[in-house]
């Protein structure tokens, strides 16, 4: 079994980034298991509190669950074209302490999806990943993209994804990163 990880940027309950996922859990192939992750309850980072008490215990699962997986799907919303704050603190969190980026996140596939109601689908947001999945030394997967645009018509009011051709893009995204990640 391939384990793949999803790690939504958003703590939105409607949020059309976490319903990218599980619409991803659904439509992974035979043989991919997909676990969905928020990031409820991930504190701000503050180095006096790393020295005084090590991470706090939401920040070591989070490391646990990735060091655990065979791929990580970040799916990423985009603020003012860029990282949003919560999902960028949490990954910063999780790269703490430096020697446990090896075990965490070193040579880890990874590939990024994101959903947006505007009309680039938060592909800005993509993009700024880049620089801290080469910090990280993680293994990025290219060879496909998916950036959901005018989200907004594209899911149920339950934050259910319906779009069948999008729901087929995902398909086909997932089964690319699958297969990069058994390779
Ligand atoms: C946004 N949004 C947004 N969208 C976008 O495509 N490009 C952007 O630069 C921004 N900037 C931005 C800043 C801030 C502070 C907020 C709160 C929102 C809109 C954003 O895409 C929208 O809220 C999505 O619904 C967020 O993703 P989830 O929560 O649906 O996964």
């Amino acid at each position: 079994m391939t384990r793949i990880l999803g790690i939504s940027g958003s703590l939105r309950r409607l949020s059309f980034n976490t319903g990218l996922l599980r619409a991803a859990a659904e439509l992974a192939p035979d043989g991919v298991s997909i676990d969905v992750m928020t990031l409820d309850g991930v504190p701000l980072y503050n180095g006096d509190v790393e020295a005084e008490h090590g991470p706090p215990a939401s920040v070591v699962a989070l490391k646990d669950a990735i060091a655990a997986c065979d791929g990580l799907l970040l799916a990423t919303p985009e603020y003012n074209n860029g990282i949003p704050g919560v999902f960028k603190n949490a990954i910063d969190w999780a790269s703490r302490p430096p020697s446990d980026v090896p075990r965490v996140f070193g040579g880890r596939p990874v590939a990024l999806v994101s959903a947006s109601p505007g009309g680039f689908g938060a592909i800005l947001s993509q993009t700024a990943w880049l620089p801290v999945l080469r910090a990280l030394n993680m293994r990025p997967w290219f060879g496909s993209a998916l950036a959901v645009s005018r989200a907004g018509a594209l899911y149920s009011e339950n934050g259910v994804l319906t779009d069948e051709p999008t729901r087929k893009r995902l398909a086909d995204f997932v089964a690319g990163f699958s297969s990069f990640i058994g390779k």
